[in-house]
């Protein structure tokens, strides 16, 4: 039997709780695509009414957590529906075994996660396919289901508990963050809103439209939202608004002052214009973000690029074009759609140009306007260079001001 202290951290109301897994350790997400710097959780929830329910599941290597965890409330062979919001094995890679122990349980998800489930673990399970506005019945309680397509994958689906005022969408409004407390109430709101927008910035991003149009979808319908169940990181109780909020400002790709600064540099000529530029910015009064590229996880820069206005990247020469760590990076970035975005490039070149060039065009691409002409130096900068390189991040800062004063 568990001690009334952690039933009070597992319960979101009574009889319903938190039944998942903490993972302290990852370091990696989606192969490395994702820097987990402060671990994960994966999150399931278990419902107790005339019908036993659990909401998703959790990742294979932690299987036997949540099944100690439901064992804990009720004996497995108990479960009568297990609704799986989404496939990724995050979230079902315990469920071929969770079946073998759970026998009577039905499935409930999406057309999508049916087909998925099916090739991902060759397995037939009693699967009910569920849509937009379908109902199950448990008891005094219910789970409406809305289908939630590309947020992230096409069989994402919400599950929402009308008499308890809970929604349960997935990975939505998820976090990697790993803690003791399971609570937006209980734990530092620092690192909380950190991981959310870093969670938004490298997985939702490029998915920003959809993900508008779904939540003003939800608030329309008027359904009230006491608190939210993520299946990553904590539950949103104290203030579910904080984090619908941030996603509608993160998701109309809503700007502000604040220019970040990414260069790679081979002999330090590079970095020496970067500090430049940081110092006229700063000058300027804009809020600044500098990483040397290679010294930095890409999936810090992504997050602070989310509401950065500017984007200034730089980059040495090699072989008549720009590093390849940059290259690598801003292909990554121009995955991430950034709308309204000003650019500034620069980079210290050797024998012959190229690198400064590949970056304008690079940003071009993916539609980032480029108001002051770019900067580049050959060799070291000499002082008089240095000057031109702060007169032109001045120019690039009061750009950057005046677009954000006409909107
Ligand atoms: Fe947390 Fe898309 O899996």
């Amino acid at each position: 039997m568990y001690k009334d202290t952690f039933m009070e951290n597992i319960r979101l109301k009574e009889n319903i709780f938190w039944v998942g897994a903490i993972d302290w350790n990852v370091r990696n997400f989606h192969g490395h695509t994702y820097a987990t710097e402060r671990g994960t959780t994966y999150n399931a929830y278990l419902i107790i009414d005339d019908k036993v329910t659990l909401i998703d599941a959790v990742h294979k290597d932690f299987s036997q957590g949540l099944f100690d965890n439901i064992r804990g409330i009720v004996p497995l062979e108990k479960i009568d529906y297990i609704v799986v919001n989404h496939l990724e094995p995050d979230h079902t890679g315990s469920l071929p075994e969770l079946l073998k122990l759970a026998p009577k349980a039905k499935l409930y998800g999406s057309f999508k996660c049916k087909e998925g489930l099916e090739k991902y673990y060759f397995i037939k399970p009693d699967f009910q396919v569920v849509r937009t506005g379908e109902v199950l019945k448990l008891g005094k309680r219910s789970l409406s289901f809305i289908e939630a397509p590309m947020l992230h994958w096409p069989d994402s689906m919400f599950s929402y508990c009308p008499e308890e005022k809970i929604l349960f969408p997935n990975d939505a409004f998820g976090q990697h963050l790993a803690t003791s407390g399971r609570f937006d109430d209980t734990v530092d709101n620092c690192a909380l809103m950190d991981e959310a927008a870093k969670y938004y910035g490298n997985i939702l991003w490029p998915l920003s439209s959809l993900v508008v149009r779904k939540i003003e979808q939800v608030l329309k319908s008027g359904i009230p939202i006491e608190m939210i169940a993520p299946s990553h990181g904590v539950i949103w109780r104290k203030d579910p608004a904080k984090i619908i909020n941030s996603y509608l400002y993160w998701g109309k790709n809503s700007s502000k002052e604040k220019v970040v600064i990414v260069y790679e540099t081979m002999w330090g000529n590079t970095a020496k214009l970067a500090s430049v530029i940081a110092g006229a910015l700063m000058d300027s009064g804009i809020e600044v973000k500098l990483f040397d590229l290679n010294a930095s996880s890409r999936t810090q820069i992504i997050k602070e690029m989310l509401d950065a206005k500017g984007f200034v990247i730089g980059s040495s020469t090699h072989d008549n074009d720009m590093l390849a760590n940059m290259a690598g990076f801003l292909e990554l970035l121009k995955g991430f759609a950034p709308r309204e975005r000003l650019g500034f490039c620069f980079g210290s070149y050797g024998w012959a140009g190229g690198a400064v060039e590949s970056i304008e065009n690079k940003l071009k691409s993916f539609g980032v306007n480029l108001p002051v002409e770019s900067f580049s130096v050959k060799f070291t900068p000499s002082q008089e260079e240095i000057k031109s390189c702060y007169e032109a991040a001045i120019q690039f800062a009061k750009e950057v001001k005046n677009v954000l004063r006409k909107m």
